[in-house]
This record gives structure tokens, C-alpha cells and sequence, in this order.
């Protein structure tokens, strides 16, 4: 059983307020925030300030994704704004190690996010202290990509190293999520879809969430 985690990159921005109240009343728990630098991705999103602005308006969980260089720079703003849960790329940061540190030191979850390219063994050294693996099943920086396949296999693998080893990450698998492949992803151990054109990016956003939320199940 997964969660459904919509990415706010997705939302229609006239009718933003409607769809955040509607996800939650619909019982969705997470909303996934891309931030994005233009530097680490070839995408600008939003920061800090514009996730504090949305804080008081919901109480779902707040999944920060952050493509963004040596992104501990960022760290104490995100929590600060009322992020529970931030994840960084693994290649994104010089130490990595010490950037998740700082995350869980600031009270939050600490993920840690791999490229379609990065293998599993770039961050095996730090899979015992992290909150949450984030598989990238596109390229970061855009909604609305191909699923690759590929990523199922990771996520099998990381599942298979978490029960072996008795880590206790949740999986999160972000990236061209629908409802063709939503079953396959949990079935390979995904605890948590992101999921953007899929569900926000659809004009029936709520029957999409809902659809796909059954899928999941
Ligand atoms: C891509 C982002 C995703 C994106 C997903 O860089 O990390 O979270 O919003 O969008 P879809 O589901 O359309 O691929
Ligand atoms: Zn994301």
C-alpha cells in the first residue's frame, strides 16, 4: 500500500487553492514541492518563501524535493517554512553525508534522491540514516517526461536492501507515475508516487487523484 504524493509543479495556478483543499479532503497526505535552481536542473520553480506562503493553507505533509546545487544552503529556510520532509541529490552536495545531517538536525526527514545515471552504491553509506530514497524514474527538471523503466529494478533492489539490512527509509519514486504504471511501482517496493501531469496537470485532477490513489492501494 503507497501513498499518492501530487506535485504542486503541476497545479493549474488560477485554481491552486481549490485543488489543495480538494486533494486534502479527498484524504491525500503529501504534496510534493520541486524546487529548482536552474543550475543543478535546466527548470526555475519556487523557494522558501513561496512554500511559507502555502504553510498555513493545509496540513499535508510538505515532501520538499530540492533539485538544486549544494542545497544544505538551503536547509534551515525549508524548515523554517514549515517543510517536514527534504530531499536532496546525491551529486548535488560535496558532502553529503553532512547535508543530511543538517536536515535531521533541523528537525526534518531526510531524503536522499538518485538520477535515472547515479547507482544505488553512491549513497549505500548513507542509506542507514536517511528518512526517505527517492528514485528518479526521468531526468529531474520537467513534468510530464517518460517513465523509465529502469527505475523499477532500483526501487526493487533498494527494497530488498532495506528488509535485508533492516533500514527503515520509505521509498519514493518520482517521475512519469500513472496510472499504467502506478501498481508495478508499489509492487517493486514504492511506499510513496509523486505524481504531477498525472493528477494536478489534469483537467479532472480529482478523479485522476482518485484513480490513481486506488492503484496504489
Ligand atoms: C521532475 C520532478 C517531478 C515532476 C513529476 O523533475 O521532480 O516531481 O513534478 O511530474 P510528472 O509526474 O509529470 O513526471
Ligand atoms: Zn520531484
Amino acid at each position: 500500500m503507497a501513498w499518492i504524493a501530487p506535485s504542486f509543479l503541476a497545479a493549474d495556478i488560477w485554481r491552486v487553492a481549490e485543488q489543495i483543499s480538494g486533494l486534502e479532503q479527498a484524504g491525500c497526505r503529501y504534496l510534493h514541492l520541486d524546487i529548482m535552481d536552474g543550475a543543478y536542473v535546466p527548470n526555475i520553480s519556487f523557494g522558501a518563501d513561496f512554500v511559507k506562503s502555502l504553510r498555513p493553507r493545509t496540513n499535508m505533509v510538505f515532501d520538499a524535493h530540492l533539485m538544486v546545487e549544494e542545497p544544505g544552503r538551503f536547509a534551515e529556510d525549508f524548515a523554517k517554512a514549515g517543510v517536514e520532509s527534504l530531499t536532496v541529490h546525491a551529486d548535488a552536495c560535496r558532502h553529503l553525508h553532512r547535508t543530511l545531517q543538517q536536515i535531521k538536525d533541523l528537525g526534518m526527514r531526510a531524503g536522499v534522491a538518485l538520477n535515472p545515471a547515479t547507482p544505488i552504491g553512491a549513497v549505500e553509506e548513507v542509506l542507514p540514516m536517511v528518512d526517505l530514497v527517492l528514485v528518479m524514474s526521468v531526468n529531474p527538471g520537467f513534468c510530464g517526461q517518460k517513465f523509465i523503466p529502469g527505475a523499477l529494478d532500483k526501487l526493487a533492489k533498494l527494497a530488498e536492501i532495506r528488509r535485508s539490512r533492516g533500514y527503515e527509509y520509505l521509498l519514493e519514486i518520482d517521475g512519469g507515475v500513472n496510472r499504467e504504471n502506478a501498481a508495478a511501482t508499489v509492487a517493486a517496493g514504492a511506499d510513496l508516487l509523486v505524481a504531477g501531469s498525472a493528477v494536478l496537470g489534469a483537467a479532472d485532477w480529482l478523479a485522476a487523484y482518485q484513480a490513481l490513489a486506488a492503484e496504489a492501494l
